[in-house]
């Protein structure tokens, strides 16, 4: 970008040097479309010199804090360009380990078109025993690179951002999956760890309501602390459950935010009171269960890889046919959900929702001035010397 839009420098912390001007841009002409979103252009990464922002944990909380039914709308939307091929979301490389099985680091490149027009990465790591010494389970970094130059212009702390497209996803999936039955009243958590506050901050900030707010978790102290922390947020009466049967009868909306491997719930009756089902861990659920509901999925190819228990069912059925669509097709009015039905929403997490929420948290730390930027990041820029 060659030309300053910001008209006010309020930050001590943006160090760049001005820009080359017009003259020494890249020719790639592009218009910053995403950029032109929201309250006005911002940078999108376009000086020449290219320049590269890192932007912690706490500025990417402070730019999504109240943000959340704007947050929605943009994973909606996020969903709907996904849906109309408009992305290029590859699969996921899982990094694994032979001596730490149980943790993982995740990659997920994307690039996402529209009118956000941004390329990128998270890289995303999944240490379970993290929290037996007070860490939350998942860390997480995302790139952030130009659609036009390719050169990556932030880095931004993930996690929150991760857990935030994932709670936002969640809340829409339940009120899209929703429309033709009565609202749920009663929610219940199977699984207590953040991604569960999350969800549930993401359901009370989009207008949603409970009578009572059910929890199970086999760790007491997990279970304890999500009461604790919902006790002290809302007025909804909170109970802690002693199994998963009485949770899951005991709501009409069912959240799976565990860090099972492989299906533990089995029983097909604890679901007679056809639930919507927000299967965000993908599983916990044995094959039978998802043949004897209606499924919903983020992105068939993605969801049916790595044992989730929709790609179990793919195995043992040898088709795709138990899947009604994804949640892009029941927005769309291409696949119809019973409200007579337990419906489950499995979504395998999509890399273009970390890069849309990515670059809304990037446009909202550009506008205010606030972006830490690393002087001289890129170097040696002549070619020729
Ligand atoms: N689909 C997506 O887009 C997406 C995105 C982010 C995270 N996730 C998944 O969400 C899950 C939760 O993540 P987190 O960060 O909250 O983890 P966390 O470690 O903070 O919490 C997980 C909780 O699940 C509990 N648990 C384990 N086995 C259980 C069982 N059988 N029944 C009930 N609870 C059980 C643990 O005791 C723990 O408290 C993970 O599986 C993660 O991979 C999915």
């Amino acid at each position: 970008m060659t030309t300053e839009t910001r008209t006010h420098t309020t930050s001590t912390t943006d160090t760049r040097t001005p820009s080359a001007g017009p003259s020494a841009a890249p020719p790639n002409g592009r218009t910053p479309t995403a950029a032109s979103t929201h309250d006005g252009p911002v940078p999108t990464g376009q000086d020449y010199p290219p320049r590269f922002a890192l932007i912690g944990g706490g500025q990417v909380e402070a730019a999504l804090r109240g943000r959340a039914a704007e947050v929605l709308d943009l994973v909606e939307e996020t969903y709907r360009v996904h849906g109309g091929g408009d992305t290029v979301n590859p699969p996921s490389y899982f990094l694994r380990f032979p001596d730490r099985p149980l943790s993982r680091i995740i990659a997920l490149p994307a690039s996402l078109g529209g009118r956000f027009g941004v390329d990128g990465l998270k890289w995303v790591s999944s240490f379970p025993g993290n929290i037996e010494y007070g860490l939350p389970r998942a860390s997480a970094l995302l790139l952030l690179n130009d659609h036009d130059t390719g050169y990556p212009f932030a880095c931004l702390e993930g996690s929150i951002i991760s857990a935030t497209r994932t709670a936002a996803s969640a809340a829409l999936g339940a009120d899209r999956l929703s429309r033709g039955r009565p609202r749920p009243r009663r929610v219940g958590f199977v699984g207590a760890g953040l991604i569960a506050r999350y969800i549930h901050t993401y359901l009370a900030a989009t207008g949603w309501e409970f009578d009572e707010v059910g929890i199970y978790d086999p760790d007491p102290d997990s279970a304890h602390g999500l009461a604790g922390s919902l006790t002290r947020s809302s007025q909804t009466p909170v109970v802690v459950h002693d199994d998963i049967e009485s949770v899951i009868r005991g709501s009409d909306l069912v959240v799976f935010a565990t860090v099972a491997a492989r299906p533990h719930v089995t029983d097909e009756s604890w679901f007679d009171h056809h639930p919507v089902v927000l299967h965000v861990s993908l599983r916990d659920l044995t094959p039978e269960i998802l043949l004897g509901a209606v499924n919903v999925v983020d992105d068939v190819d993605h969801c049916l890889k790595a044992d989730t228990s929709p790609h179990l069912v793919e195995q043992l059925t040898g088709s795709r046919d138990f899947i009604a669509g994804t949640l892009d097709d029941v927005m769309a009015g291409r696949a119809e959900i019973p409200p007579d039905r337990t419906v489950v929403f499995s979504p395998f997490g999509l890399g273009v929702l970390d890069l849309a929420v990515g670059l809304f948290v990037y446009e909202a730390v550009a506008r205010a001035g606030e972006l830490n930027v690393v002087d001289g990041f890129f170097h040696d820029l002549a070619r020729h010397g």
